[in-house]
């Protein structure tokens, strides 16, 4: 460009000084002086919309996770009906439910939250992901009130299945009527969804400590630490009780060649290093165990694998004696997880001071 070229240096530098100095009054004007309408009810300028809009739409389409970490199990039942218990308490206010509107309230934000039951044709799993656990700047779209990102993939499989979903399924699937908790965790914590792990198999100790760990964020979960934001005020000793005072049902399966490698590894038989003997501290054991200690017997074992895989990954915390555990599952590999898993959820459920060998 000529003319650029033949500008003189001082003419150049007098420009770069009004335009500073424009910008300047601009900010004073806006910022110091509110000469810009933040008025929800006004609408932005044109263009401003496509602008933002497309902005996000390309932002997600860049950062979201790559399909090979979309989990095999994603439109399982489970996941979707876990999925459903969190929405209902998290989303449904702001983008409403298989027959229930969003409110007139809401529908004044700007931009205003969009109803989701076709969200699933205009994005891939992986970019709700990223939008689920990210929110959206500027929007009023929240993030996840969690580091970790594997649970937020439930959400992702229940926004699929919603598409078509009457109001009816939707009401069977999220009926709270008994507090809150069945939801997910079923009748007296007898969890029939094996994303969910079955509360009836714990202790009092426990499940209170694990509670209080979720409330002030020492466990990282996006779905229980939503659920203790909801009862602020509530003693996590009376919940505990609830479940604590259930005696566990149930039989043993017949146990799987897995499950059999499991006990090996429990029992620390394989003559395995980085093995610790679980069964120490978890049962079967012929004394009385720490009742702060978990019981694994019966448990779900998707469950099991979660939490281990999260421990490895340094991500899984809990109460004062959860150092241990991270020793414990540092070095295990997924083979490994998969057969300790296997073993104890093949166990007949019961609590740690009535396990048996
Ligand atoms: C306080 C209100 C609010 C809550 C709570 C909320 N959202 Fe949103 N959400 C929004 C708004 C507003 C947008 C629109 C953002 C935009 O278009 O820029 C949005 C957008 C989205 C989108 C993208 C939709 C599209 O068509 O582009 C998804 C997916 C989504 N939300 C899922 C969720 C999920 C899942 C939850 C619960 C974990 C949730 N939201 C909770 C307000 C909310
Ligand atoms: C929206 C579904 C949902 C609801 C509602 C819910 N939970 Fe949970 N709960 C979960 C999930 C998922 C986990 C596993 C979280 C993790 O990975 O740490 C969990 C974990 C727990 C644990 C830890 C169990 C263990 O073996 O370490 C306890 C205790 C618990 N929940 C109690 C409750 C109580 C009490 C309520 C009701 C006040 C409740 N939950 C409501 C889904 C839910
Ligand atoms: C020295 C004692 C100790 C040993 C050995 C031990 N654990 Fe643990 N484990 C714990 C404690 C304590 C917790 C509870 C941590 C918390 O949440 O506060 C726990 C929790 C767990 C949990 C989570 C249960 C739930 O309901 O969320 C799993 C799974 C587990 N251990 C598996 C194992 C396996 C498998 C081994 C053997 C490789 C093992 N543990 C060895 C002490 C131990």
């Amino acid at each position: 460009m000529r003319w650029v070229r033949d500008l003189h240096g001082k003419t150049v530098i007098a420009m770069a000084g009004a335009a500073a100095a424009i910008g300047l009054l601009t900010a004073v004007l806006v910022i110091g002086l509110g000469l810009f309408n933040v008025s929800a009810r006004q609408g932005h300028w044109p263009g401003v919309t496509w602008a933002m809009h497309s902005t996000f739409e390309s932002s997600v389409a860049f950062r979201a996770p790559p399909d090979s970490e979309v989990p095999d199990n994603l439109d399982t039942p489970d996941m979707v009906a876990l999925g459903a218990g969190h929405y209902k308490s998290a989303c449904m206010e702001c983008h409403g439910a298989p027959g229930v509107p969003r409110s007139a309230t809401v529908q004044q934000m700007l931009p205003e939250p969009p109803s989701l039951a076709l969200v699933s044709d205009h994005w891939s799993a992986p970019e709700m992901h990223w939008i689920i656990h990210n929110g959206i700047k500027m929007s009023g779209m929240p993030g996840w009130p969690a580091e970790r990102t594997d649970d937020v993939w439930p959400l992702v499989a229940f926004l699929r299945a919603q598409k078509g979903m009457t109001p009816e399924t939707w009401e069977a699937m999220v009926d709270d009527a008994d507090g809150g908790c069945a939801v997910c965790h079923g009748p007296d914590g007898v969890s029939q969804n094996a994303q969910v792990p079955r509360l009836d198999i714990l202790s009092e100790e426990y499940i209170a400590q694990s509670l209080a760990a979720y409330r002030d964020g020492t466990r990282d979960s996006g779905i229980m630490y939503e659920v203790m934001s909801q009862r602020p005020g509530a003693s996590v000793e009376r919940l505990a009780r609830n479940f604590a005072d259930v005696s566990p049902e149930g039989g043993a399966a017949e146990p799987s060649q897995l499950a059999e490698q499991g006990r090996a590894l429990a029992f620390a038989e394989g003559g395995s290093q980085s093995v610790p003997a679980c069964r120490a501290c978890h049962g079967p054991w012929p004394a009385p165990i720490n009742p702060a200690f978990p019981s694994l017997a019966g448990q779900h074992a998707p469950y099991l694998e979660q939490q281990l895989k999260l421990w490895r990954e340094g991500n899984r915390g809990g109460g004062r004696a959860a150092e241990l555990m991270f020793k414990a599952a540092r070095d295990l590999t997924d083979a490994e997880i998969a057969a300790l898993s296997a073993y104890y959820a093949e166990r007949a459920p019961a609590k740690l001071s009535e396990t048996k060998d």
